[in-house]
């Protein structure tokens, strides 16, 4: 018999639920008390990231029985929704991949879902539905206009929700992280290859197997100092952009507020149904001013080379999250860069060679 879901915990369902945000929403979460049913097909997520008191199903969002199985076994009550294809520049190469995991797969989603009558649906969206913004900081309402076709699919994605919407009752959220970044102490980030900054810096930061104390350190061992001859530079795509020192702007924001987020709009999603959130800290960062922060807080030299542009990367992008601040009531807790940057490479010195 169905149990009223006021008198029991709710059961979320989370897919991409072992992927780099996805098992951090999955923390938060059962921080919180929910439960955590996890949809993840291991192609991106990492099965040492499945928290012991989740459900894990193997399993991928494109196949339509095995979406049907978990809405049998599990009652579930809102889906957070992150499984997805990811990395820009792929997208650039390979569009199809990108529109049938998003888009095919979403959708088969979004089908089990109604179909179940679950109609809770919190989705990760991305600062690339914007391309290249003509003002900034970037509001939620500005020209959409995607430069790569992963933000393609994440925009035509939210049109699909506001349909969904429209016609069938689905309450809907999407929150549009710009450069999620930083780790908990338990989970953080390793994607096979990485291609984002902040995980290429801090690796070309990781001491070698020479690593040794700095002369005179008043902290001993958490000094450290390396030589760098044999660590890969980190390579920075493009130094003639239109920005201050010539290199990309991002605003960079911790994994940990947008897990928060996540729940602040699962909370919220009866009022708030239809609306889209930019998830930022409103503050743009060069490339290499990453590349100096993380310089302070490893103290290590960091090698870097400069590299040809890379395709498909915005020149500046920066976030105002007015919105989600006045309506989510959403309050990051680590805005500074070098704090996302700290927490990342603590979880980078304890997994020097990832999960
Ligand atoms: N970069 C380097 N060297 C590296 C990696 C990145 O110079 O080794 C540069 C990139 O060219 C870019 C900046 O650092 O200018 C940030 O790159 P990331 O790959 O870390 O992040 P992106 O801004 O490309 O991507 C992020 C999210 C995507 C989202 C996109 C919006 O990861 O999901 O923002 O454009 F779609």
């Amino acid at each position: 018999m169905t149990q009223n879901i006021e008198l029991r915990t709710m059961n979320i369902l989370v897919t991409g639920g072992v992927g780099y945000v996805g098992s951090i929403v999955t923390e938060e979460l059962l921080n919180k008390g929910y439960r955590v049913i996890i949809l993840d097909n291991l192609q991106q997520g990492h099965k040492e990231a499945i928290l012991p008191e989740a459900e894990f199903v193997l399993a991928d969002i494109c196949e339509a029985q095995a979406l049907e199985d978990v809405f049998r076994r599990f009652e579930i009550d809102a889906v957070m929704h992150m499984a997805a294809e990811t990395v820009v520049e792929y997208s650039m190469t390979d569009p199809k991949r990108y529109f049938h995991n998003n888009i095919v797969g979403g959708i088969k989603l979004l089908d089990a879902m109604l179909k179940h009558k679950v109609c809770k649906f919190v989705f990760s969206s991305s600062a690339a539905v914007y391309g290249d913004p003509e003002s900034i900081p970037i509001e939620e309402d500005h020209r959409k206009l995607p430069v790569n076709s992963y933000g393609e699919s994440k925009l035509m994605f939210e049109r699909i929700l506001e349909w969904y919407g429209k016609a069938y009752g689905l309450k809907h959220i999407s929150l549009r992280y710009f450069n999620a970044a930083g780790a908990t102490k338990l989970l953080g980030e390793d994607h096979h290859p990485e291609t984002h900054l902040i995980p290429n810096v801090l690796k070309a930061a990781l001491p070698d197997s020479s690593r040794f104390k700095v002369q005179g350190s008043k902290s001993g061992s958490e000094d450290i100092k390396h030589r760098t001859l044999n660590i890969e530079p980190v390579k920075l795509f493009g130094t003639d952009y239109p920005t201050k020192d010539g290199s990309c702007i991002r605003d960079y924001v911790h994994v940990i507020d947008i897990a928060q987020a996540h729940i602040l709009a699962l909370e919220k999603i009866e009022q708030l149904s239809g609306r889209a959130y930019n998830l930022g800290n409103g503050e743009g960062y060069s490339v290499l001013e990453v590349v100096e922060a993380a310089r302070k807080v490893t103290h290590a030299e960091i090698p870097v080379k400069i590299s040809p542009r890379r395709a498909g990367d915005p020149a500046v992008l920066v976030a105002s999250s007015r919105r989600a601040k006045e309506e989510l009531g959403w309050r990051p807790k680590f805005p500074e860069l070098e704090a996302i940057i700290e927490s990342a490479w603590k979880w980078m010195r304890k997994h020097p060679k990832g999960y």
